[in-house]
């Protein structure tokens, strides 16, 4: 299937909203990755878009919403730090993880009893929500839009390499502005009496504090799935090293002020930790496209979002 990417004007996200309620699958940019985009409450389309990840079906997937108003229908027992964190960082690269009300189903949650939501400030994402919510949907699902375990997609190019031989005529790839975080969401489990950060993003354990005057838990204190979790992800072909010195033949992927040996492909040089966020997964990707073997990656010093990227780096890189 040659699926192309489409610009995401007024008439594309119309029939955008309208391929998602009519069961389709529909790629579309958010502030963090590319997301594919799934009816969240037909369970033929998500078992679809599963099978287009090629992901376990025990994975709970993201419900996204164009406003918190449409929180209540998807989760119960909302605490009053949740309420905190999402109007201090929503629409943002936040996601909330509730207890499930009886609208999330199995097929949304992996069985669990929890269900993750996030309001997206991407521009497309939210003009998409609401037009699906104008046609009676109450939500999109979406996992990010790649194969599962590969790197996450931060453009609409990298989606259709990526998808297009699975997706079919009646799917589409919505082509928006680049994500401004390019990792993604941060996502906090709010089913506790105090947030625990299951995977670290943009909004940072300071944010959370500040935001909520609570001391934010670690994420291994529960048993909650997170497939980001599992040790490989986020992984391209080739082989991803922390440590050592850069060889010939070799990309690299560090700050500004390392040098490139002689020899080595630079794959990115970002300026600031904001840019390097941005800049990560399409360096990975490009270095899959030159068909390097090996990828020596520098990470970001420091807190905040530089322990995000230090996440997924390290996650890329684990055998
Ligand atoms: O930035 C993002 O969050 C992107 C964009 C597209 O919104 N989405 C994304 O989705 O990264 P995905 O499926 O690739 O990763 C979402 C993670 C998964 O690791 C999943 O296990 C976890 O969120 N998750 C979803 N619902 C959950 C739940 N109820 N309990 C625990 N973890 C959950
Ligand atoms: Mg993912």
């Amino acid at each position: 299937m040659t699926i192309k990417a489409s610009k995401a004007t007024g008439t594309q996200l119309e029939l955008a909203a309208k391929a998602l309620r009519l069961g389709s699958l529909v790629a579309f940019p958010t502030e963090t990755v590319y997301g594919l985009g799934a009816d969240a409450e037909n369970p033929l389309a998500i078992a679809r878009m599963f099978e287009v990840k090629n992901r376990p079906t025990n994975h709970p997937v993201i419900i996204h919403l164009s406003t918190e108003d449409q929180v209540d229908y998807w989760a119960v027992q909302v605490s009053d730090f949740a309420k905190t964190l999402m109007r201090d960082y929503w629409p943002g690269p936040m996601t909330l993880i509730f207890s499930r009300s009886q609208n999330a189903n199995d097929f949304i949650t992996g069985g669990q009893d929890s269900v993750g939501l996030r309001v997206p400030s991407h521009p497309v994402a939210l003009a998409l929500i609401e037009k699906f919510r104008e046609l009676g949907g109450r939500g999109v699902a979406a996992p990010s839009a790649n194969r599962y375990g590969a790197v996450s997609p931060t453009d609409a190019e990298a989606v259709r390499v990526e998808l297009s031989e699975y997706l079919t005529d009646n799917d589409m790839i919505l082509d928006g502005q680049r994500p401004a975080v390019g990792v993604e969401s941060t996502i906090i489990d709010c089913t506790q009496d105090r947030p625990i950060v299951l995977r670290p993003g943009a909004i940072t354990v300071q944010m959370i504090e500040k935001s909520t005057g609570l001391s934010v838990m670690r994420s291994e204190d529960t048993l909650l799935r997170v497939s980001g979790s599992h040790k490989k992800h986020y992984s391209p072909k080739a082989q991803v090293l922390v440590d050592g010195k850069s060889q010939t033949g070799e990309g690299l992927i560090a700050g500004s002020h390392v040098e490139t040996p002689s020899g080595v492909i630079r794959l990115a040089s970002p300026t600031s930790v904001e840019e390097y966020a941005r800049m990560l997964y399409s360096a990975l990707r490009q270095a899959d496209v030159l068909g390097l073997e090996t990828i020596r990656v520098v990470p970001p010093v420091g807190e905040g979002l530089a322990i995000a990227i230090r996440d997924r780096i390290t996650r890329s890189a684990s055998e």
